[in-house]
């Protein structure tokens, strides 16, 4: 970050690809004075099934680099739990002055919220075998029991769904599927003892088949995603840091920049699908 960032400065948000989207429409919802800087490593994606721990590291340290000497950005949302897990702590360490959030999966906020004590809790493989929610899963033993399923495919499926015309998209049907298969392996959803009541979704791709989701385990069962309460403290690190945008009555709305380091339609078409955002992907390349 330079001496002259300021207030006006965008904030970053990055993501393997368009799952970050789900946490940039909570952020523009919550603070929609503030310029936002999207990017979608999509020429990467997906993070979380292969990729490993060193690569997803290195990307991630690379992209945090280059939107602060390229946008000069004020803050970085790592709109990513894999990433996140990968690396933000690398992230904080090189960038020490650069205000930063990451996700992880809200199982906090799921034990407080479970009748049963029976949570499901589903992300990338990356996510759910790092250190990082190993350490989280630890600190939350004897509250609540926490069923854990790694969904491989289903973010790279998610990301796939979006450069297909629907409604007749094989890459809807085969999320469908995976979230079938990946729901019924972990028991029975529902609100009678002993049954899974709160099912956390621990991959910012997942919020994009909420609904196929909610569908299967029911509609007594909840769903907790990251995007409101990431949203809620990004507006507390910014006030923190002095760095919130002018929020006086007649402030203009703030600017929302698209990038992506390959499939720019893919980018557009789910920004304009899920977030009814028509605008121009600009492609990008980070090594
Ligand atoms: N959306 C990302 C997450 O929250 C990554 C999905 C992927 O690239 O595998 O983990």
């Amino acid at each position: 970050m330079s001496l002259l960032t300021s207030a006006s400065a965008p904030v970053g948000v990055f993501d393997s690809g368009i799952g970050g989207l789900s946490v940039l429409q909570a952020l523009r919802h919550e603070l929609p004075h503030e310029d936002f800087i999207y990017l979608a490593d999509s020429g990467n994606a997906p993070y979380g099934d292969e990729k490993g721990e060193a690569f997803v590291q290195e990307r991630t340290l690379a992209i945090a680099r280059w939107l602060l000497q390229r946008h000069d950005i004020k803050a970085l949302v790592v709109a990513c739990n894999t990433a996140t897990a990968a690396a933000i702590h690398e992230v904080r360490s090189s960038q020490p002055d650069l205000p930063l959030v990451g996700l992880e999966p809200a199982l906090k906020p799921a034990a407080a919220l479970s009748k049963t004590g029976r949570i499901g809790v589903i992300g990338t493989r990356g996510t759910l075998t790092s250190e990082k929610f190993s350490r989280l899963l630890a600190s939350l033993a004897g509250q609540a029991e926490f069923i854990v399923q790694p969904c491989d495919g289903l973010a790279r499926a998610i990301e796939d769904s979006t450069a297909r015309p629907l409604p007749n998209d094989p890459f809807a049907t085969e999320t469908r599927a995976l979230c079938a298969r990946y729901i019924s392996a972990m028991g029975i959803f529902g609100t009678e003892t002993g049954h899974i009541d709160t099912l956390v979704l621990g991959c910012t791709h997942y919020p994009f088949a909420g609904d196929v989701l909610q569908q299967i385990v029911g509609d007594a069962v909840q769903l907790l995603e990251p995007g409101e309460p990431v949203a809620r403290q990004t507006r507390r690190l910014l006030l923190q840091h002095g760095l919130l945008s002018s929020p006086t009555p007649d402030a203009r709305t703030g600017e929302l920049t698209l990038l992506a380091t390959s499939s720019p339609r893919r980018l557009q078409r789910a920004a304009s699908q899920w977030l009814g955002i028509s605008a121009a992907v600009t492609p990008i390349n980070i090594i």
